[in-house]
């Protein structure tokens, strides 16, 4: 038996795009996620998010599949568009705040609390309002600034019943992802561009923790980083050198700013000309004391040498092709505690696609059941060897909109029939309804 600390969370995750849909209801303004899943040729096989699981009409049905569960927490994100359809970047302004969108998170956090399930809420999770990317996006430096407006109206809205804020979902994707490699909206391949806009969302987290702080003093608020170790095939000094540089690039050019207040030297070098502007106290922004450190785990990152390993013939690999690797998270775990300043850690995303096929009314997911155990067993581990880890969030409640890959790739607890819109829970459901009762593994 393994049990974890009497006040370890335990949670599912959802994010707003990808589960909603309704996105002409209620004065929704449209997100860049709308623009970019409506292009053709962005996402596979021309999905979208437009009616995704329904949620916005049938959360009442998922929140009793959390009540069912079990479930202490559950972390979800807001749509920016709801709240703020008409958002400009300055000088024009925020625009009308729009009521509906407020009330629909208003009385699900009411809800939540009611069935005792503490409220975990983004900011921001990717559906930025497209005419702020009109103006810019992240590109443009005032966007911190209608980032923080919104954030006020959010929390001046939820703040006496939301207590654990987090900023920004995974930097490195709205950035890199959208920015550089063009998979993720807007849709851009500049890697210039990609630092600067990384830039604006580590200030706009910045500046967006000192509003809430300044609004909710009883706040906890953190951040929430995707991260991986950097491994080799090989260990030579050369596999090593490299392994650090890229751990800088993709990882700490987002830990080290927020925890540390300065990018990292080596790979700030090595970008030469291609370094954001910053100005004078940025870093002192971007570095605010946390409550914790948000952490979404789903594999390590394998090279052989300079380029990423093919596919190893003795590891198992999920539908995204990400490779099961749960000492991965044992390893990433011990290195942020020995590497970064002390912060609690809440791994706020794990878990894993794999091809679900109902049969009989049920869904047998093993791989997804042993995904779920041997990283729960990782965390132990970890929690064992002194990392200060206060919870965990299975990804996700239900499956859904997965981004560029539409809804090919299931990652729920729960499968969604998505003709009917019927939800069905997973063996893994049924597994980690257990996890929690037991606050642990059996
Ligand atoms: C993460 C995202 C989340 C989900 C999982 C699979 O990068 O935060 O929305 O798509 O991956």
């Amino acid at each position: 038996m393994q049990v974890f600390p009497k006040n370890f969370v335990w949670g599912a995750a959802t994010a707003s795009y990808q589960i909603e849909g309704a996105v002409h209801e209620d004065g929704r303004g449209e997100s860049i996620w709308d623009r970019f899943s409506h292009t053709p040729g962005k996402v596979h096989n021309g999905d979208t998010g437009d009616v995704a699981c329904d949620h916005y009409h049938r959360w009442r049905d998922d929140l009793e599949l959390m009540k069912q569960l079990g479930l202490p927490a559950y972390r979800f994100s807001i749509a920016w568009p709801r709240i703020l359809p008409n958002a400009r970047i300055l000088p024009n302004g925020r625009g009308q705040v729009n009521e509906k969108g407020l009330a629909f998170y208003d009385q699900l956090v009411d809800a939540l609390l009611a069935a005792n399930i503490q409220p975990y809420v983004t900011l921001y999770h990717w559906d930025l309002p497209q005419m702020l990317e009109d103006d810019g996006g992240w590109l443009n430096r005032d966007i911190v600034n209608a980032f923080v407006e919104y954030t006020q109206v959010v929390v001046k809205r939820l703040g006496d019943r939301v207590k654990q804020w987090s900023t920004h979902n995974e930097p490195f994707c709205t950035a890199f992802l959208g920015y550089r490699y063009g998979v993720h909206a807007p849709g851009l391949s500049d890697e210039v561009q990609s630092l600067q806009a990384a830039h604006h969302v580590l200030l706009s987290h910045g500046l967006a923790t000192q509003a809430i702080r300044a609004l909710q003093p009883d706040a906890q608020v953190g951040i929430v980083l995707n991260l991986w170790t950097v491994e080799t095939l090989t260990d030579t000094s050369d596999d090593r050198a490299f392994a650090d540089l890229q751990w800088q690039k993709d990882c700490g050019w987002y830990l080290d700013p927020v925890l540390r207040g300065q990018y990292p030297a080596q790979a700030w070098a090595a970008y030469e000309a291609k370094v954001p502007a910053i100005q004078p106290d940025d870093l002192k922004v971007i570095a605010q004391p946390l409550d914790y450190l948000g952490l979404n785990y789903y594999m390590r990152a394998l090279y052989d040498g300079p380029r990423r390993a093919p596919k190893l013939l003795d590891a198992e690999y999920t539908e995204m092709d990400w490779e099961v690797h749960a000492p991965g998270l044992y390893r990433l775990l011990t290195k942020l505690q020995r590497e970064y300043p002390a912060v609690p850690i809440y791994i706020t995303e794990n878990g894993a696609a794999f091809k679900d096929t109902v049969e009989d009314g049920a869904v047998h997911d093993p791989r997804r059941v042993n995904y779920l155990r041997e990283h729960i067993v990782a965390c132990r581990q970890a929690i064992n060897d002194g990392v200060d880890l206060r919870g965990y969030f299975a990804w996700s409640l239900l499956d859904n909109f997965e981004w560029a890959h539409g809804y090919s790739k299931r990652f729920g607890l729960t499968y969604v029939d998505y003709a009917t819109q019927q939800r069905i829970p997973k063996d893994s459901f049924e597994f980690y309804r257990e996890v929690i009762k037991r606050n642990g593994l059996a």
